[in-house]
């Protein structure tokens, strides 16, 4: 480092004023490095998506000025030492006695203090702004089981798809539109730009970790508690949904998918332009599944497990729907694979197909984990709740799948 050059000409009348000279130098080389290395780290992050984003980023990249700025003075002190104070060669005599400096010991108590103490109130600025509500927010539920992420959306009488009436619905639609609303399940998280989202996140079993690093957005779902995260928006586009704790052999099958053709499966955060279009490229046509379901309960359980409110397609295979996962027997053909019943003991595939959903652990298939699935119940207060009327029609569909 230059600092070399100006303290080793040491004794000539110059020596405090270019000693003064070198240390001014040294220190804008060592701010520039920091803000150097700062530019460098920001240009690998992911792509900003949403407001958060630029608030984390900017708190980021002022961090890694302060911190680069001080590994490089750190470093460089380091150099300059073993080069100016190295031993000549026979000289094996002790270094002078240094007793303290109050000066010194003043300053570097004082310049981190300052450092920290500005850090700490920025970062809580950026924190609760974050953190604080926002006019118009979309409220979305996120549910978090092994293996899969669940959205949920809210359909109440104020937000139905254009042009449907709301005398005109069956009468017990209507009773679920006024009484709380009927609630949209989805494996992704659909919203526009510019549009406020707070999610209200709850577990059905262990610890997971809700992270978009797109959005700078990462929040615990903890088991028997509602979590909440907010982010806003403001680039349309698909970002990767990843669970970043560790909760069992499925964790990986957490993070958004894409198929062979490019579809993505799983979880992704959609941002759509504007209102209008998620109203109908996304909302609507879900609502439409839900005010009219189909008639015939192989559809209607075909509509239910496409979408994605129950969490099977992270381990089980489904050709039909697109499911790839491997942890669990492959659903292909499953209607007519009575080689089941053998071991069971069930009379037939309807029977086994309700009890193995209701009591999985009692069914588990040679060759596979026991306790991965989980038990689907029939009660609203229990965990993992599916209503007989849904379990009948997934199995009405189910039971179509049949052959290799
Ligand atoms: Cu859920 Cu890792």
């Amino acid at each position: 480092m230059s600092v070399s050059n100006t303290n080793t000409s040491g004794k000539n009348s110059g020596s405090s004023g270019s000693a003064l000279l070198g240390i001014i130098i040294a220190g804008a080389l060592v701010i520039a490095g920091g803000f150097l290395i700062a530019t460098f780290w920001s240009a690998v992050l992911p792509k900003q998506a949403s407001a958060e984003s630029r608030q984390v980023d900017d708190l980021f990249r002022f961090m890694l000025i302060i911190g680069g700025a001080i590994f490089l003075l750190v470093q460089g002190l380091l150099a300059y030492s073993v080069l100016r104070f190295r031993a000549k060669p026979g000289d094996t005599t002790d270094g002078p006695a240094i007793h303290g400096n109050t000066t010194l010991e003043f300053v570097w108590t004082a310049i981190p203090a300052v450092v920290v103490a500005v850090l700490a109130v920025y970062s809580y600025n950026v924190w609760t702004s974050i953190r604080a509500p926002k006019p118009n927010e979309q409220v979305s539920g996120v549910v978090g089981a092994r293996f899969a992420w669940t959205f949920n959306y809210n359909l109440t009488r104020d937000n139905l798809p254009v042009g449907i009436e709301f005398d005109a619905l069956a009468p017990e639609i209507q009773e679920d539109l006024n009484d709380g609303g009927i609630t949209i399940n989805y494996p992704q998280l659909a919203t526009y730009v510019d549009q406020p989202v707070k999610l209200d996140m709850v577990s059905n079993d262990v610890i997971h970790s809700f992270w978009v690093p797109a959005m700078r957005i990462k929040q615990d779902l903890l088991p028997g508690r509602v979590t909440e995260i907010r982010f806003t928006p403001i680039e349309v586009g698909t970002y990767r949904v990843v669970c970043a704790e560790l909760c069992g052999s499925g964790h990986g099958n957490m993070a958004g998918q894409l198929d062979p053709d490019g579809n993505v499966l799983g979880a992704w955060v959609v941002v759509y332009p504007d209102e209008a279009t998620f109203r109908r490229e996304f909302f609507d046509p879900e609502a439409m599944n839900l005010l009219f379901p189909p008639e015939d309960p192989a559809l209607a359980g075909r509509a239910v497990l496409a979408s994605g409110k129950y969490p099977c397609a992270t381990c089980h295979t489904l050709t039909d729907l697109g499911w790839t996962g491997n942890l669990a027997p492959s659903l292909d053909g499953i209607g007519t694979r009575t080689s089941r019943l053998d071991s069971s003991g069930l009379p037939d595939m309807a029977t086994y197909l309700h009890e193995s959903i209701r009591h999985p652990n009692d069914y588990t298939v040679p060759g596979y984990a026991t306790g991965l699935m989980p038990a689907f119940n029939p009660e609203p207060d229990q965990p993992n709740y599916m209503p007989e009327s849904d379990l009948e029609n997934i199995i009405a569909y189910l039971l179509t799948q049949t052959g290799e």
